[in-house]
């Protein structure tokens, strides 16, 4: 089984970024999988994220994604609150361009299964050394630097009541998965271990650590043998980790673009050739780090 895999295309909304959705998509072709994953962070316009679903769609296989937190940043002028996003829009938007919202429905082939999270975080990740309040993690602020889910989620939930929640789904998919599955896949945008995540020992970017996901994703991953590959994005620093019994990957592309306009070097590195035989997870030629780092910033 071949999987190709992508996340935190970022779509810039006004059209630019079409060359290279396009890309993106002759890529996979090329890759020839038998499934197709998007771990999420397409826009925080649900237009354009219909738009690209649309676009990235290939006939024939299934065609898997993940909401990230900017796909369901509330849209005032059209009345979208992150909770309707994320619990009907999304998925709806999923259905309409042929493919499948896992959070809403597990795909199952086989023996192997593919179950899907938004993920949440809950601060696990934050360095205690640097002994910043609970508080700051959840006003998303300090020092001036801003964590910009702030002004953009507008659910009632806190960060760890959200994070509970989607682990709590999380454990039910798995506990409802049939007999005859015994391998999983679990596709999510926040990370599922602290390993993934890079530190840099300076601040604010060890601040903004902190919402890169939870340890407690981890720990459900690590007590449930079927997982073998946990794919994820959120952070824009790709990497990869062998924990126990399985292989984490984190897959952005991110906010860089080529001044050039020649999407094709980038795209080659954003999408992940994953070959699953029996247990084993082979990544061939998988690149690791920023793969934006000296491209002109897009946001
Ligand atoms: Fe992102
Ligand atoms: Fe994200």
């Amino acid at each position: 089984m071949r999987i190709a895999a992508i996340s935190d295309i970022h779509v810039r909304p006004d059209g630019s970024d079409e060359p290279l959705v396009a890309e993106i998509r002759e890529r996979v072709e090329e890759i020839a999988p038998d499934i197709f994953v998007i771990a999420g962070d397409i826009s925080d316009h649900s237009k354009v994220l219909s738009e690209t679903l649309r676009s990235l769609h290939i006939e024939d296989i299934p065609c898997l994604y993940v909401a990230g937190n900017h796909d369901i940043w509330f849209e005032e002028k059209a009345g979208l609150s992150s909770l309707r996003k994320y619990s009907h829009l999304v998925g709806e938007i999923c259905n309409r361009n042929g493919f499948i919202h896992l959070p809403d429905q597990s795909y199952i082939d086989g023996k192997l299964a593919f179950v899907g999270s938004i993920g949440w975080s809950d601060y696990t990740f934050r360095r205690p050394e640097l002994e910043i309040p609970e508080e700051r993690y959840e006003e998303k602020e300090y020092q001036g630097a801003v964590w910009y889910d702030v002004f953009n989620i507008d659910w009632e939930f806190t960060d760890r009541e959200a994070t509970n929640l989607f682990n709590r789904k999380l454990v039910y998919d798995l506990s409802i998965l049939p007999d005859e599955v015994t391998r999983v896949v679990y596709v999510s945008h926040h990370l599922p271990f602290k390993e993934l995540t890079l530190y840099k020992d300076r601040l604010p970017w060890d601040f903004f650590s902190a919402y890169m996901g939870s340890t407690k994703t981890g720990e459900i991953l690590l007590s449930d043998e079927r997982v073998i590959l946990s794919i994820s994005g959120h952070s824009h620093v790709r990497n990869r980790i062998e924990k126990e019994h399985l292989t984490a990957i984190s897959v952005p592309l991110g906010y860089g673009r080529p001044q050039d306009n020649d999407f094709t070097g980038l795209v080659r590195q954003a999408v992940a050739e994953i070959v699953i035989d029996n247990r084993d997870v082979r990544i061939p030629d998988f690149v690791e780090g920023d793969i934006c780092r000296g491209l002109p910033y897009v946001r």
